[in-house]
């Protein structure tokens, strides 16, 4: 077994922190930071052109110290090698996790059962990179010697959201190309990007790790009957790749072996964006601009194997969401980009965050006694301000958050950002200070309303404040900080799982609905319904009917 299987509650550091909890809890972020001028240079850590601000969080010094202390009573640093040097972490499943592997420079050397990885990454880099180019050049061509326009890359999870995410994100730096995304198997969502395209000027990215899944299975056939339908089967070979680590599927799915691109075991589907899964990004933004991708991930890879835990974002971050979650027992954390870019990226997160750590049974096998895993969610600001905030602000519920901002815009225009980024660092300021009945009473006064009419409105207006943020500020949302800002979020998920004590790289919980869906599908296709509780009968009754 190469993790520690330590409860975490059972270390030395966890009864601290409780008792250090008790100490904490009543304190107000605006006191903290009387007591304290210098509190933002302490908790802030500048590292290449990110600025991570974490105190405007319910900690002080002693806090910080029993969260590194449990990091270290578990065994993080030990973990962190095992992780990276390929050791079977993901047990449940008997695979490495290597995802890191396949952003590491050429030169490296990563040893699996005897053998180095790096050099095959490196002939599937290559391969994407002379596909991506010919695509966008314009040499390879389709089935009726015309360019392709178009490029849909149909696949579900991390076969989708990732990508997508990326694509999305990386707008600005786009090329000539369309990229379409489908995944759902609601046959509308196929149906209305089908309607829009050109099968000569289409090329089709079907991405499934396994290829086994149905949402992707289904829609690739549409996709191909829809294609046949207007060119022919012959064309198939020009028109459709696919990604996959089951290559035989792939071949009996119709795929030619020279168009498909492998994908390894020990490349998890929520962490695949840095393989042949990414290859709509590279289509969409140039082989150059996935590539700064990867080395934006691989260098926040490096700060988080060799920086000290005191210094370390995802460590730090990591353990504030273990914080919150365990003592505070918050139920939720909030992630709020401040650019319109990033919109994808609380979805793209859920899946990484919630399948990963939304686990109830230990390393040991036992049921944990205590809360793991995030819900995480959120939209870009200003938007979110205009739609949750409220709650946020006012509500009966503690939801730390995280603002995402950068210093630069893409388009140059000083009105508008400056505008966003007021409303990025007002945010915060206001979440953690808030609004006392004293001065609501001044403003009220100011607006010379009746004693009566102030008293009645006062209650209303007073902000509590002591609401936790972190701020990430990051100089320009650019290929590569974008791969160091996933890779951030993505070690941290690594942190959490390790101080849990859970496995993050498995996710048997989305098993038991895929076969039930199997199982009712059965009945559907033979208007039959069999045995099921009273409500889901009834239900498939009616839809039936
Ligand atoms: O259902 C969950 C899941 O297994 C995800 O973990 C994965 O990203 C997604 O389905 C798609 O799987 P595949 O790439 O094998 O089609």
């Amino acid at each position: 077994m190469s993790l520690s299987t330590i409860n975490p509650t059972n270390t030395k550091a966890w009864k601290a922190l409780q008792n250090h909890y008790k100490t904490i809890k009543n304190k107000h972020l605006k006191d903290l930071f009387t007591q304290s001028p210098e509190r933002a240079e302490t908790f802030s850590i500048q590292w290449n052109d990110f600025y991570v601000d974490y105190s405007k969080n319910r900690i002080d010094e002693t806090t910080k110290t029993l969260l590194i202390d449990l990091a270290k009573e578990v065994q993080l640093d030990k973990a962190i090698q095992s992780y990276f040097r390929g050791e079977v972490i993901n047990e449940t499943e008997r695979r490495s996790v290597l995802h890191t592997a396949l952003r590491v420079p050429a030169t490296s050397n990563i040893t699996i059962d005897d053998s180095d990885i790096v050099p095959e990454i490196t002939i599937i880099k290559d391969k994407i990179k002379s596909f991506s180019d010919q695509i966008i050049n314009g040499t390879l061509k389709g089935y009726s010697n015309k360019s392709f326009t178009d490029i849909v890359n149909i696949g579900i999870g991390g076969s989708d959201l990732g990508p997508l995410m990326v694509t999305e994100s990386l707008e600005y730096y786009k090329n000539h190309l369309n990229i379409h995304y489908i995944s759902n198997v609601d046959g509308d969502h196929v149906h209305q990007n089908l309607k829009k395209l050109n099968p000569e000027t289409t090329l089709f990215i079907i991405v499934s790790k396994s290829f086994e899944t149905q949402e992707t299975l289904t829609n690739a056939l549409t996709a191909r009957k829809w294609f046949i339908k207007n060119a022919s089967e012959n064309n198939i070979n020009k028109h459709f790749v696919a990604v996959s680590s089951n290559t035989s599927k792939a071949i009996d799915f119709g795929i030619d072996s020279d168009n498909i691109f492998p994908l390894w075991d020990w490349v998890g589907g929520r962490f695949s964006i840095w393989s042949a899964v990414g290859l709509s990004i590279s289509l969409s933004v140039g082989y150059e601009n996935f590539e700064a991708l990867l080395e934006g991930g691989y260098e926040m890879d490096e700060h988080f194997r060799t920086t000290n835990f005191e210094e370390n974002i995802p460590i730090i971050l990591g353990m504030l969401s273990i914080w919150y979650a365990n003592f505070f027992e918050v139920e939720s954390e909030a992630v709020i980009p401040y650019s319109q870019y990033l919109h994808r990226l609380p979805a793209y997160l859920q899946q990484a965050i919630m399948e990963s750590n939304g686990k109830s049974v230990d390393r040991n096998g036992d049921k944990t006694t205590y809360q793991t895993g995030t819900i995480i969610w959120g939209e870009p600001g200003t938007n979110a301000q205009h739609a949750f905030f409220q709650l946020i602000h006012q509500g009966t519920k503690l939801i730390p958050a995280e603002f995402i901002g950068f210093k630069q815009s893409l388009f140059e225009d000083k009105d508008h950002h400056d505008k966003l980024m007021a409303n990025f660092f007002a945010q915060t300021e206001a979440l953690m200070d808030g609004k006392d009945a004293t001065d609501v009473l001044k403003s009220l006064v100011s607006e010379n309303l009746s004693t009566e009419k102030i008293k009645q409105l006062t209650p209303f207006k007073v902000f509590e404040g002591n609401k936790p943020t972190t701020t990430i500020l990051i100089d320009k949302l650019t290929p590569k900080s974008l791969g160091s800002l996933i890779s951030l979020y993505e070690q941290r998920i690594f942190v959490q799982g390790i101080v849990w004590n859970i496995f993050s790289y498995d996710q048997w919980g989305v098993e038991l609905g895929k076969q039930l869906a199997t199982k009712i599908l059965s009945e559907i296709d033979n208007s039959e319904v069999f045995e099921h509780d009273s409500s889901t009968k009834s239900l498939l009754k009616h839809y039936l009917n």
